[in-house]
């Protein structure tokens, strides 16, 4: 084609709207771009070696199944049948009495339910040590041998509260708060690490603390660089889940959430949003609310009930300490009391600094004027004030965020949130307004 395409040829490529198109020689030159002296070759080997890899298997009678199952061919149903008859389902019994502890002929007394008591031996596989009284563990059905200590019985959704992926949220997360945080540390730390200190001058540790202040404030955040720091493990409860359909459920899931807990070397247990739980007794006359009160009283008992210096520490947060019960607050259960402000302008400054880290902002913008333009807002409302910054900066397609864009953020009235009122003098008003404005903004914080 291309010899008889010539006389053409130089039109065409005049026209540079309408270029020659490419005819073999040229795709087969261009094919030879980036390829190696070898390349050919080897690419013949692989596809070779390809080849005889599945003639083997072939050969073989394996095959791709979805099913992950040998082929039928190799199928052995009669020892496959056997095994299975060989490996009965244990039963779940318990061991209610260890009869000669500690010698050869130790034996055990097991209860299973709604069948009988058995004294009975160890299976093959189960070491004496592994066995203590009170025990659930798993027998088989012909001898009834123990052949497996399980674990107490524990609700799923009690066990699925643990959190086990530790939050990436550290104290340096948490902007101002200085003083709560030394409080909650001094609680939670001081008896994990040195729990001598409290044995030699003979006092108790703190139980637990209970963080209260308006909401936004960090409360929730503060627990969660808490379980960043901590190696134990910290278990998370939000007060509504307790909150159960049947009568009775909620103080069970206390109460095994508690058993947990103890079963660890050291635990921390976070009620969020307690107030859902937590509130004050008080007679309805239709008894409606008498289960949430049974679940509250259930975590009296158990702050009660165990050793102190057992190394179960209790968080609880809420925004109204005053419907929390009295009971519930009365030193020897939650002994600290957190309370959770409104930053001052220096931890502002810091706040809006911690959520800009993260952000693609101009160098040198002012976030102590900015912390000043917002005075009586919490670190949510900081955080809401970023956010709506990067807002303006996308809506403006740019890369980055201007300190005119906080300005914007921190004028805008937005529905909701705290600082809207403080900022009304400044809406409609311009950014060197807003500027001039700072006077007054200032004096209201002092
Ligand atoms: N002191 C603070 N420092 C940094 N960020 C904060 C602070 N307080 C609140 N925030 C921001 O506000 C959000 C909500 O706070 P949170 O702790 O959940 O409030 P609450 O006290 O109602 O539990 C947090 O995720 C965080 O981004
Ligand atoms: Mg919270």
């Amino acid at each position: 084609m291309a010899p008889a395409a010539a006389p053409e040829d130089d039109e065409l490529i005049k026209d540079e709207k309408n270029p020659r198109p490419l005819d073999e020689d040229d795709i087969a030159l261009l094919k030879t771009y980036g390829l190696g002296p070898y390349s050919n070759s080897i690419k013949k080997e692989e596809k070779e070696i390809k080849e005889l890899a599945k003639k083997i298997n072939d050969l073989c009678g394996i095959k791709e199944s979805d099913t992950g199952l040998a082929a039928p061919s190799q199928w052995d149903l009669v020892s496959d049948k056997q095994m299975m008859q060989e490996e009965q389902p244990l039963q779940v019994a318990r061991c209610t009495k260890i009869i000669n502890p500690n010698t050869e002929d130790a034996k055990y007394v097991i209860n299973v339910k709604q069948i009988a008591k058995f004294v009975v031996g160890l299976g093959d596989k189960v070491s004496p040590t592994d066995i203590e009284e009170g025990m659930r563990v798993g027998v088989d059905r012909n001898k009834y041998q123990i052949q497996i200590p399980l674990p107490p019985k524990i609700d799923p959704s009690v066990t699925m509260m643990t959190v086990e992926e530790k939050p990436d949220v550290t104290y340096n997360d948490v902007g101002g708060c200085k003083e709560q945080i030394e409080k909650m540390r001094e609680v939670v730390e001081l008896p994990m690490l040195h729990p001598e200190k409290f044995v030699k001058l003979g006092i108790d540790p703190p139980k637990g603390v209970l963080c209260y202040g308006p909401p936004g404030t960090g409360k929730t955040l503060l627990a969660r660089a808490v379980a960043n720091r901590t190696d134990a493990c910290f278990i998370r409860v939000i007060g509504s889940e307790l909150v159960q359909k049947y009568v009775g459920e909620g103080a069970r899931m206390v109460r095994e959430l508690f058993q947990m807990a103890r079963s660890k070397k050291a635990c921390i247990v976070f009620f969020d949003e307690v107030d859902a739980i937590g509130g004050a007794r008080f007679d309805d006359g239709v008894g409606g609310d008498n289960e949430v009160q049974r679940t509250m009283l259930e975590i009296v008992n158990q702050l009660d009930g165990f050793d102190a210096r057992g190394n179960i520490k209790v968080l609880m947060a809420t925004n109204r300490p005053d419907t929390l019960d009295p009971a519930l607050l009365r030193p020897g259960r939650l002994d600290r009391k957190v309370e959770f402000g409104l930053p001052d302008l220096e931890s502002r400054t810091q706040i809006f600094k911690i959520h800009t880290r993260t952000m693609n902002c101009e160098r040198d913008i002012r976030f102590e004027l900015l912390a000043r333009l917002c005075p009586n807002s919490t670190g949510a409302d900081i955080r809401s004030v970023c956010t709506e910054a990067g807002m303006y900066a996308i809506r403006a397609r740019r890369k980055t965020v201007t300190e005119k864009d906080f300005l914007d953020a921190v004028n805008k009235p937005a529905a909701g949130r705290s600082i809207s009122e403080t900022c009304a003098i400044g809406v409609g008003a311009g950014v060197a307004d807003a500027a001039s404005q700072i006077g007054v903004c200032d004096a209201g914080v002092r």
